[in-house]
């Protein structure tokens, strides 16, 4: 399921390029001779365009014998928000079509390319006729950082089909699989090693499902030994039905997203096994179905976390936090990280709070918080860090557990702080984030570098993270 468009990474503009795209503003000529029968600047201002970031400009010119096209693409003052702009209008241009080959603009090319590649992608079983375009080549003098671009993303394309796989394939045994394919080591826990460590959450979670649940670790280890090693957390529900306290239709339908967090710490490590990181990184993926049935859990349960801890289940639609409880104590407990980080579509709330276009984080550590701020404003998945309120613990009390997973009341709300406050309970004391996607792991528009569906978010700003600072 890659994705559907090849792309390819040049240095020179192929002879038989049939369809070329060119950056064209009336300050920014291209370094060739495109064989025009009219000069640039005549024709931009015939089209009365003005090179801003979006603007094409398509003129029929011969090429060998027949007639071939340049698209003039603006690309505005050159700003990385521009140059994606530009780049995901160009590819959206092009829908259908055989094959583009883009000369890249000057400045930050594999911001450009990589947003071409993520306008393209769709994920479809059938409907032949949506199909993008087939081929993209980019021409660069500078190769290297387009070729990683590219290898970005692929990772966010590979998240995204892993959210958008229907969940009658996509179980936590299914996941695992994938999982094996990234080119990193992984282990598995079936249930019965699950049941023998003591990772009551996972168990909690997926009991009420025919398809069973699994822990899954993948492990990155760089050429260069290194101390220091990270953590990422997914959580990884390949189906949210609520369980006995069942969502309705509405919000029901969306849930087969609900591995979206999952999804990205897979993609990330199969990158990071090409890319190559100087710190030590493993994914863990909580992965359970969330189904109601005879042997559902039943809210008011108690259950018991990986290292001890009991928990009251007063809502078993809360499930995202008990799968990454058992995760988040699992990894401080055996895996002594540097810092930890979870991502997981996590609370209808955060969707509230921040929409859609950025994405939550909290965390137990200011210069965590800021390298992950930081790291999300340049790769385009943006974040917004979120307080942990300390005075909104005592929402998580419970009467016969040492906490509960929801508020028994309604004294506090602040759905997704206090989701984040129960997470911290397991996290012990290394540093820690958690970044909740729920309101930007899907998107309802096609547009820009999004389509319809899931989004890869938080493939991009950890990829960035981890190997860039
Ligand atoms: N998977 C959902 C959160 C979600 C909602 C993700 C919408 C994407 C879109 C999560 O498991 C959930 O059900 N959360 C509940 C928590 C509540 C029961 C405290 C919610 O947000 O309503
Ligand atoms: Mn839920
Ligand atoms: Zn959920």
């Amino acid at each position: 399921m890659p994705i559907e468009t090849t792309a390819s990474v040049v240095a020179e503009v192929p002879a038989d390029a049939e369809l070329l795209a060119v950056p064209y503003n009336p300050d920014l000529r291209p370094g060739f001779d495109l064989h025009l029968h009219v000069p640039v600047s005549d024709l931009l201002a015939h089209y009365d365009s003005k090179g801003e970031a979006g603007e094409i400009v398509e003129v029929p010119v011969a090429r060998g014998g027949g007639v071939g096209r340049v698209l003039l693409y603006g690309v505005g003052d050159g700003s990385p928000r521009a140059l994606r702009k530009s780049a995901s209008a160009l590819t959206r241009r092009v829908k259908g079509r055989d094959g583009l080959v883009v000369v890249l603009p000057e400045g930050d090319a594999a911001v450009f390319a990589e947003a071409a590649l993520l306008a393209a992608y769709t994920f479809r079983i059938g409907a032949p006729g949506k199909r993008p375009v087939r081929e993209l080549t980019f021409v660069t003098p500078d190769e290297q950082p387009v070729r990683r671009a590219q290898r970005v993303a692929e990772a966010v394309a590979l998240a995204r089909d892993l959210a958008n796989m229907p969940s009658s394939t996509k179980n936590p045994a299914w996941l695992a699989e994938r999982a094996a394919e990234q080119g990193v080591p992984v282990r598995v826990w079936d249930e019965e090693q699950l049941q023998a460590a003591g990772f009551g959450g996972i168990l909690a979670v997926g009991q009420g499902s025919a398809n069973p649940p699994r822990l899954i670790q993948l492990s990155y280890t760089p050429d260069e030994p290194t101390d220091r090693h990270v953590v990422l957390v997914g959580k990884g529900i390949t189906f949210d039905s609520g369980g006995l306290s069942l969502k309705p239709t509405e919000n029901m339908k969306t849930q087969k997203t609900d591995m979206a967090g999952g999804a990205v710490v897979i993609a990330v490590l199969g990158a990071l096994a090409e890319l190559g990181a100087p710190v030590r990184v493993t994914g863990l993926v909580a992965a359970a179905e969330n189904m109601p049935s005879g042997t559902a859990q039943r809210p008011s349960d108690v259950i018991t976390h990986y290292g001890g801890r009991t928990v009251e289940v007063l809502n078993t639609d809360a499930e995202g936090r008990l799968v990454l409880a058992d995760a988040l104590a699992y990894a401080d407990a055996e895996l002594h990280p540097d810092a930890v980080v979870d991502i997981a579509t996590l609370t209808g709330a955060i969707s509230v709070a921040l929409g859609r276009n950025i994405g939550a984080v909290y965390a137990s550590d200011d210069a965590l918080a800021g390298q992950l701020v930081e790291a999300g404003r340049d790769s385009d998945d943006r974040l917004w860090r979120m307080p942990l309120i300390d005075d909104y613990a005592p929402a998580l009390e419970s009467q016969v557990a040492d906490l509960s997973n929801v508020e028994a009341g309604s004294t506090y709300g602040a759905g997704s702080i206090t989701a984040a406050l129960f997470l911290r309970e397991f996290a012990g004391k290394r540093p820690w984030a958690h970044l909740d996607i729920a309101g930007v792991g899907r998107s309802t528009v096609d547009e820009g570098t999004l389509s319809k569906g899931a989004t890869g978010f938080g493939v991009r700003v950890l990829l960035d993270w981890l190997t860039r600072r």
